[in-house]
């Protein structure tokens, strides 16, 4: 069925109407379609735009079609133009001329712009569900290695002693940040007609809360012309990738050889073909690299859309296969990436052995001059020289001896000793946000809070 044939004299070119149907790929939303539509004739009805007797057949059939669209026994035919039209002539062939009434005072902009949102309202519940579960593995792991210490970094150069709870508690943190669209998109375009409205007494605020929506969009251009809260679903995905991609890659420097830090399950590695020795981190890199492609939708959607006059043009269409590509592949990377920390060992001996080396100390050999009134620049530069010593002696700060470290500078009594211990390096540091056990015990208590709400 074509939807606008009256004003044609000639048939359209086969080309031109594979280039412009969309049905291959709007019909991944047919049942947002579909229960869009039983939404509006509902309205309709109660209008009294339609007959109780018309309303209640479209209504009942449109629900038997949505029926087997989701069981699977009506298939969808994609010789059609859209979604939309599919539905409609479905419903035509199925109780004739009172399925003709369905499209009263609306438009394809209107109905295409409220089948993205109810679809979007959707995907962000799933998107939502993954990311808590995400969230509950990380946090079950900084419970589990409030006393794990491993070295903490800057430059991927050994920086201070942390513990592996302070270093997902950063993972924690970002994963938390999910911006507030759900709340922002949440209005309803139905009843915007191709962009100024329609002459029937429609009643918007009904439809909008029949569909589930927190009112009606209060511009009938902006709703029929504003995708927004693609472009900011699709910059919240591409920052949780962002995140996935920097966790993996330091899983895959964990998982090395050089470092030992991680175990990967043997579930979670990939092998060789011809090096029988290898256990590969693939997922890891495949969650690295698939970020490439949720930037590429959301770059691709800001290009479409620049430049665009008001109110609807075709190339909005461009807003679903990247989109939709955009929304598995995060799905996806979250799911994979928290059954992959759910299965992964940490070796507590290699991180701290490695935590222990490389004068991750010397911060704090410089505060212990600190408070024996030292300043803290002479400070800095009396372990700068200690450093240099000990690297010729082949030693690390606390395998020198105390005459050792007097001679470099006659403050150091014995105490030096316990005050560069990694333990107390870590556990001194017990400002909100920091390393120290105590601290991270009370974040991780904070978060258990926040956790609760889901
Ligand atoms: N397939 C179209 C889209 O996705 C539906 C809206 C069509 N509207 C129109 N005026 N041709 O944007």
């Amino acid at each position: 069925m074509n939807l606008w044939g009256g004003r044609f004299t000639k048939p359209t070119n086969q080309l031109v109407y594979d280039f412009n149907a969309s049905i291959k790929f709007d019909k991944t939303f047919a049942s947002q379609d579909i229960k869009g539509s039983i939404g509006h004739v509902k309205m309709l009805t109660k209008q009294e735009i339609l007959t109780q007797e018309e309303g209640q057949l479209i209504e009942k059939t449109l629900k038997e079609i949505l029926n087997e669209v989701e069981n699977g026994t009506l298939e969808i035919d994609e010789s059609f133009e859209d979604i939309h039209s599919f539905v409609e002539s479905t419903l035509i062939d199925r109780i004739g001329d009172t399925g003709k009434k369905l499209h009263t005072g609306r438009s394809r902009n209107d109905q295409v712009a409220l089948d993205m949102r109810l679809y979007t309202k959707d995907q962000i519940e799933m998107l939502n569900t993954l990311l808590v579960d995400l969230l509950k593995t990380i946090h079950k792991i900084m419970k589990e290695h409030v006393d794990t210490i491993m070295p903490g970094f800057t430059h991927l150069q050994k920086a201070q002693p942390i513990t592996l709870a302070h270093h997902m508690g950063a993972y924690f943190e970002m994963f938390k940040r999910l911006h507030d669209i759900y709340e922002r998109m949440d209005y309803c375009p139905l009843g915007s007609g191709a962009l100024a409205g329609t002459t029937y007494p429609l009643d918007r605020e009904y439809s909008a809360e029949i569909l589930g929506f927190k009112g009606p969009c209060l511009n009938s251009i902006d709703g029929v012309s504003d995708r927004d809260y693609l472009i900011e679903l699709l910059s919240a995905m591409s920052t949780m990738m962002m995140h996935m991609s920097r966790l993996s890659e330091e899983m895959i420097i964990w998982n090395t050889n050089e470092y030992q830090f991680i175990d990967l399950d043997d579930t979670f590695s990939t092998g060789s073909s011809i090096m029988p020795q290898k256990k590969n981190p693939d997922i890891c890199e495949l969650i690295r690299g698939k970020t490439g492609r949720v930037y590429g939708a959301l770059m691709g959607f800001l290009t479409t859309m620049k430049g665009l006059p008001l109110a609807y043009n075709k190339d909005m269409q461009e807003d679903k296969e990247m989109y939709f590509d955009a929304l598995n592949t995060t799905k996806g990377c979250l799911q994979l990436l928290s059954d992959m920390l759910k299965t992964t060992t940490f070796n507590k001996e290699k991180m701290k052995k490695s935590a222990t080396g490389g004068f991750t100390n010397a911060t704090d050999a410089a505060d212990y001059l600190v408070n024996k009134g030292v300043p803290f620049r002479d400070a800095h530069g009396i372990i700068g020289q200690l450093v240099l010593y000990a690297i010729s002696q082949n030693k690390d700060l606390d395998e020198l001896t105390l005459e050792e470290f007097k001679n470099i500078s006659d403050v150091f009594e014995e105490d030096v000793y316990q005050a560069i211990d990694v333990n107390t390096c870590v556990n001194k540091r017990n400002t909100i946000g920091a390393c120290g056990q105590e601290m991270m015990k009370k974040v991780i208590a904070l978060n258990e809070e926040y956790l609760k709400q889901f």
